[in-house]
């Protein structure tokens, strides 16, 4: 028994509820706040009331998901007080990517902040809360010298187990492209790469405690280029096949890529692997290549589609996702016609579409030609019906066919799976909770809105029933 699970439940025992936005860099982030955290004895709990320790890591990407993180502070605000009344104490701590960008900002406007903490700073997470217990107002958004990495501690494996058997694993930070819409270069900082034996031990530690399927995260994962255990430099595509090699690690993905950044090495590991899923989120954006070049992309349309093709080409099956803006300054409704066109030549299995949100310090806000609000909106709509689609129209074309499942979850219903088809479709299936951790045989049977639904393949029907 470690020492945690001898330690009771008493007074010493500090509970801390972390509240998540934005992408799966904060998703990852917020696991490793709290395996931080951990070492001092603070517990994870969902309950925000009970929490000594409330974090919200925030997201920056548009308006109104900064402004969340102000009227969610409003709340907790009374949530503080409640607890006061009782005699216990509250810390709030606001970490990700408004944290890095307001800084001290965010005290000022909710004084019940006790703490601002950026991504690049995590590690000194512990050190910063034992600061704000004794009083301090800390404002932690310096760049730190050392690697958070080098720093942050891997959880326990019963803590790595209760969190699944599909995990994310960072292995690129920050950004160097300065598209000029996006924050994330100012927010996350440049390119960082984690050297590749540091990321082999993190996917072996996953593997060991359960694992089954790990997705490479990075604000431009296919940029990665870390230092190899041969001191020469790696690409993503060499990375991924290092995984593939690592027994009873089943699955693969990696998110997000940009276009620039596709190699043949990497195009060459989706043609090798069966391990790494025939998926891939490629977000373009824009299908005009004034708007392209206005946003800095560095890519044509054309170019767009002739790396589509390519990676069709070396592995047929795979389904493509993507991120779409409309009305970015200047957008015309000639240039969104050519976003449509892009949308019809690709056919995308999944999409995700934004209207442009000018964000402070970005040189897309200071433009003039900014496009009103309502031919945004008219914009995303028609953009989302097509994309909705295409969604469909690929949901159905699954049906009927029969695809390795491995199996996630516990369904809404009594008897029932959840797990994620190789092109990240929610599948259903009838099978028993032994089974979670299994890759099974079924067959697509109906397609629902969000979700598809299955059978289990003859040979899997006796293991459902033991
Ligand atoms: N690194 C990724 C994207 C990260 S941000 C890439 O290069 O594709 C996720 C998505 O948010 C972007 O792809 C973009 O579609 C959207 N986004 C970013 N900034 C935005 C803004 N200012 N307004 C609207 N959408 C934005
Ligand atoms: Fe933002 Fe562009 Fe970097 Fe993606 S590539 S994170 S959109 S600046
Ligand atoms: Fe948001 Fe920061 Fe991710 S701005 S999308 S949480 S990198």
């Amino acid at each position: 028994m470690s020492e945690t699970e001898q330690q009771s439940p008493g007074e010493n025992m500090r509970k801390v509820f972390v509240k998540t936005y934005g992408c799966q860099m904060n998703v990852y982030d917020s696991d490793r706040m709290a395996d931080a955290l951990a070492r001092d004895g603070y517990q994870t709990t969902d309950k925000p009331e009970d929490a000594d320790l409330l974090l919200l890591n925030t997201c920056h990407i548009r308006e109104k998901a900064a402004e969340k993180v102000y009227s969610e502070l409003g709340r907790i605000r009374q949530l503080k007080q409640a607890r006061a009344e009782q005699g216990r104490d509250m810390m709030v701590g606001v970490a990700g990517c408004v944290a890095q960008a307001e800084g001290q900002e965010i005290i000022r406007r909710a004084p019940i902040v006790d703490l601002v903490i950026g991504p690049q700073t995590y590690h000194l997470l512990p050190q910063a809360v034992a600061r704000a217990r004794g009083g301090e107002k800390v404002v932690e958004t310096e760049y730190a010298i050392e690697d958070k990495f080098d720093h942050l501690p891997q959880a326990e494996k019963k803590v790595i187990a209760s969190r699944g058997v599909t995990a994310f694993l960072t292995v690129q930070e920050g950004c160097d492209k300065f598209c000029t819409f996006c924050v994330v270069p100012y927010t996350r900082g440049s390119e960082v790469s984690r050297p590749v034996e540091q990321i082999v031990a993190e996917a072996q530690g996953l593997v060991e405690a359960g694992v089954r399927e790990i997705t490479l995260l990075g604000q431009n994962v296919n940029a990665w280029h870390g230092e190899g255990p041969d001191n020469r430099e790696w690409g993503l595509g060499e990375l991924l096949r290092r995984l593939a090699e690592i027994d009873g690690l089943e699955r693969l993905r990696y998110t997000t890529s940009h276009p620039r950044d596709m190699d043949d090495a990497l195009i060459g590991a989706h043609r090798d692997l069966g391990k790494l899923m025939p998926y891939l989120h490629l977000p373009v954006q824009a299908g005009s290549d004034a708007v392209l070049k206005a946003m800095n992309r560095r890519h044509t349309a054309d170019d767009y589609l002739r790396l589509v093709e390519r990676i069709r080409s070396a592995r047929p099956d795979i389904a493509l996702s993507g991120d779409f803006i409309v009305g970015f300054p200047g957008e015309s409704d000639a240039d969104f016609e050519d976003t449509l066109r892009l949308i019809e030549t690709v056919r995308y299995a999944q999409a995700f579409s934004f209207k442009y949100s000018p964000r402070p310090g970005t040189p897309g806000a200071e433009r003039e030609d900014q496009v009103a609000e309502d031919v945004k909106s008219q914009r995303l709509e028609r953009l989302q019906a097509l994309l909705r689609k295409q969604q469909t129209d690929f949901a159905q074309s699954c049906v009927g066919t029969e695809i390795d499942l491995l199996l996630e979850k516990p369904g809404k219903l009594p008897g029932q799976l959840i797990g994620r088809s190789p092109w990240l479709q929610p599948v259903i299936v009838d099978a028993n909770s032994s089974q979670i951790g299994e890759i099974i045989r079924v067959r697509i049977t109906q397609a629902g809105a969000n979700s598809l639904f299955a059978e289990p393949l003859r040979a899997d029907i006796g293991s459902v029933t033991v």
